[in-house]
Order: structure tokens, then sequence, then C-alpha cells
């Protein structure tokens, strides 16, 4: 087979470095397109994104990369119909770009009897209770299955505040597992295998295994283990310790980050990936996420409120019908939310073109070297002081 040696599965392009923070903005290739950073990923879980099709998310919201969980698509529709209609892109009709977690973080945080050995993650299968086995070997050939154009490598994932011998213990651990997946991954020309920070909340760890992931080549870098509970101080700081020591050319994942806040800090400290269930979970609650805050939608102070959800919103909900919008006001949404698909199907739209939205401002405002000023504003316009 003649290959073309020089075209890896991922470029990444630094388009403007922010001169007053460490913000930048960049171009991702990758196997199913572009995708500019930084950059919200929203979480697909059952294969599709709750509340949306592949259709809307593609059409409706411009979103060019989604989330999938290994671990998920594994039972259901299972490897061997993965591999025959040829990967999970063809399964859900989704041409953009997938980036799959492994499965273990899922199965240590879904599956609270999950045991974890040199060997892999053992567990119990949610069908029939019957013991099964996640190795970093299985978890590579479920993601060559899945054909997904980033690969996630599978970490040993401990509670956040974990101290001592079992957090060193899981950063360890994780970088011998990063070898046996790099060992294992059979399409290197096609997919991205990333490798995942761990260390917790130690400076000395976080930098050790930087070093070790650095030395193993992989085409980006995903900061794990956070969002768990730690103060926005200790988070802050393991994120400038890596990104500090990160290569500047390769593309940086905070994983399961999704706050607005903690987005606009993180991509000021170097960082240009993000993924949470947030945005849609917090839909089906109810809850509309805005550059004024959140609103709870079901509560009935709502009722009559003829506003859009945020006045000058462009998301399909909010943007008026003249505009090709659907002009979805507080109150219809209220009068929906306890009937669950519709209310929630316009707050997910919402709510991910919020989040998709900031990244496409914080991305403008680093072109334009303006960035700390955007931070400002939009600190600003959340905390209400507004002149
Ligand atoms: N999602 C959120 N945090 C993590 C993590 O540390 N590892 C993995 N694999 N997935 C995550
Ligand atoms: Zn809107």
């Amino acid at each position: 087979m003649i290959r073309n040696m020089t075209k890896k599965p991922l470029e990444f392009t630094l388009r403007a470095k922010c001169s007053r923070s460490k913000a930048r903005a960049a171009d991702m290739d990758l196997p199913h397109g572009r995708v500019k950073t930084p950059m919200f990923m929203p979480v697909a879980t059952q294969a599709s994104l709750k509340g949306l099709t592949p259709e809307q998310l593609e059409k409706s919201l411009g979103c060019n990369i989604c989330l999938n969980n290994t671990y998920h698509l594994g039972l259901k529709p299972g490897q061997d119909t993965l591999d025959r209609v040829g990967g999970a892109h063809k399964f859900q009709n989704w041409n953009k770009n997938i980036l799959t977690d492994s499965g273990g973080f899922q199965m240590v945080s879904l599956l609270k009897l999950a045991r974890i050995t040199e060997e892999g993650v053992e567990f119990q299968s949610p069908h029939d209770g019957s013991p099964m086995l996640l190795t970093p070997e299985h978890s590579m050939s479920l993601q060559n299955s899945i054909g997904s154009d980033i690969m996630m490598q599978l970490d040993d994932v401990v509670a956040t505040l974990t101290e001592g011998p079992r957090m060193e213990e899981a950063m360890h651990r994780s970088i011998r597992w990063l070898d046996r997946c790099i060992k294992a991954h059979k399409n290197p020309d096609t997919q991205n295998l990333f490798a995942i920070i761990q260390g917790g909340l130690d400076a000395d760890m976080r930098k050790f295994c930087c070093h070790e992931m650095i030395k193993r080549d992989t085409p980006g870098y995903a900061i794990g283990g956070l969002s768990g509970g730690e103060n926005k101080e200790a988070y802050c700081e393991v994120v400038t310790t890596c990104t500090d020591i990160l290569p500047e050319n390769k593309p940086r994942y905070c994983m399961g980050v999704g706050y607005a806040e903690d987005l606009v800090v993180s991509v000021a400290l170097g960082a240009d990936l993000f993924d949470c269930v947030y945005p849609s979970r917090t839909a089906r609650f109810g809850n509309a996420i805005t550059r004024y805050g959140n609103l709870n939608l079901r509560n009935k102070q709502y009722a009559d409120d003829f506003r859009p959800i945020e006045e000058g919103c462009k998301c399909p909900t909010c943007r008026p019908k003249s505009e090709g919008g659907m002009g979805i006001t507080r109150a219809v949404v209220n009068s929906l939310a306890s009937k669950e698909t519709t209310g929630a199907h316009f707050l997910t739209l919402h709510n991910i073109h919020y989040q998709l939205n900031l990244m496409d401002e914080a991305r403008e405002a680093i072109l334009e070297d303006e960035f700390p000023e955007f931070v400002k504003k939009f600190f600003k316009d959340l905390h209400g002081d507004k002149d």
C-alpha cells in the first residue's frame, strides 16, 4: 500500500497568541474537517446528543466535533455492529469529527462498584451483573472499531482530592497504560490517540506526568482528573502547571470542563478544547445558560415573560422567525417545561449554541489581540454590574 507519509491525521496550526495571557487560537485539521479552537465539544453519549439530531448539531449549530463514549458505544450498538457498518460516523450518519473517551472514567464515575487493577478496570455488566474487564487493549480495539478522529487513552482516574500513594499510583499507571494503548493502536495514520495527564492537585506529579507523556509524542494532550470538587485556585494551578510544560504546537484538552467561567479562564491559561454534559443536562432541568447568568425557566415568574431566552441570542430557539429562527419566548419554554421533550429541545439548542458561541467570541478576541477585554466584559455581563 502506498501511503502519504507527510499528511498526519492531526495538523494543529496556531493562528494567534494573546500578548497578555496564554490564550491561543488555532486550526485543528482532523480527518472529518477543521476544528477552530478554542472549542467546546458537546457530549453525545448514546450516539446522539440528548434532544438533538446529528443534523441539527451540524446544520443549526455549526458544530463539527462531538464526544462519544467508548463504553456506551461498546455496549450499544456493540463492536460487531460497528465493524459491520464501518464505524460510528456511518452508524450515526455524522460526517464531522468524533472524539471518544476511553471508557474507564465513565465506569468509575457511573458504576461505583468498579475496581482498578494493573490489568484494567473491572466492573459488573449493567446488563446481567457478570464481571467484565476493560483493558487498555480492549478500549483501543473498541475505539478503532468506532473510528473516532480523536481517541483517549485508558487512564486510571481517582477522585480529584485524593492525595498520597493512591494518586501517585494512578499517575504512574496512566503512563504505563498509555504505553499499552500506543502498542495496541491499529490505525495511527487515521486516528489520533491523546495522552491524559493525571496527578491530582500535586504540581510535582503533574509536571512528572507531563514530561513522561510528552516523551510518548502523542498528537495531543488532555488534562484529566479535574472538576472533582477542587477550588478554583487549585484548578487554575494545575492547568497552568501543565500548559507551561506542554508543547505549544499541540492541542491541550481540559476534560469534563464546561461551566462558562471555567472555559474562559482555562482559555486564558492556554487550554484549547473542552467537553461537558452540563449544558445539555441542565437544559433538561429547565435551565438556560445566558450571558447574564442562568435562568430556571420552570419558575412561574417566566409564565408571562415574552422575551427570548437571551436578548440578542442568535440560536435557532431565540432567533426571530423573520431571521430564520423559531422565535421561542421564555413563556413558551415555561409552559412546556414540565413536558420534557420539546422544552428540553429548545433549551438544549440554546445552551449548546451558548457554549459554542462563547468559544467563537473568545477566538475572535484572541485573533484581534483583545482577549483580556473580552474576559472583562464576559465577567461584567455575567455578574450584572452593567453601567
Ligand atoms: N472526563 C473527565 N475527566 C476525565 C479523566 O480524568 N479521564 C477520562 N478518561 N475522562 C475524563
Ligand atoms: Zn438562544
